[in-house]
């Protein structure tokens, strides 16, 4: 059985994500998106909100996806779940830098398991978390970047 971890902070999850979560569980017999507990960063979302969101907009459409939320070493976090493959999104070559470092490490860390890497739509190239937060923080229009059941949630967060 081929296993995936498609690991992120998904606060929020946008439709960049969720493009390389169709793509990705295509691919393998099950896909564990792995939602990071421990953000660097103060996040907006707290992980049970990215878990939800994650859920209400996978779980409908795809059968073969899970949503659990990891603390610590990714690697050890696809060991325990028996998966062999990482999965992350490359948007730009800004990206790039950033993921072959993280894949390195994490193929030095544990040789058996290996980081595929899927180009984002090219609609997506400029979507992230982030800049979805900045937009809908001031008011603007998030409709065409993250799923509807997103858009209502931040909505009642910056209001
Ligand atoms: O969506 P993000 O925030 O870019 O995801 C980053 C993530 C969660 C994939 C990365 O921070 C991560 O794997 N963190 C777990 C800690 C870890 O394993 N670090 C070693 C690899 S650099």
């Amino acid at each position: 059985m081929k296993i995936a971890i498609y690991p992120g902070s998904f606060d929020p999850v946008t439709n960049g994500h969720i493009d390389i979560i169709f793509r990705a569980s295509a691919m393998v017999d099950k896909l564990i998106i792995g939602v990071l507990s421990n953000v660097k960063k103060q996040p907006l979302l707290t992980v049970e909100e990215r878990i939800a969101l994650l859920e209400a907009t996978t779980h409908k459409y795809l059968k073969n996806v899970e949503v659990e939320a990891f603390s610590g070493l990714l690697v050890d976090f696809a060991a325990k779940k028996n998966a062999s493959i990482i999965v992350r999104g490359l948007r730009a070559m800004s990206d790039f830098e950033y993921e072959l470092q993280m894949a390195q490490t994490n193929r030095n860390l544990n040789k058996n398991i290996e980081t595929i890497f899927l180009a984002t739509n090219v609609h997506y190239s400029f979507l992230s978390s982030s800049v979805v937060k900045e937009i809908a923080m001031f008011g603007g229009d998030i409709n065409s970047l993250v799923p509807p059941v997103v858009e209502e949630y931040l909505k009642t967060k910056f209001m």
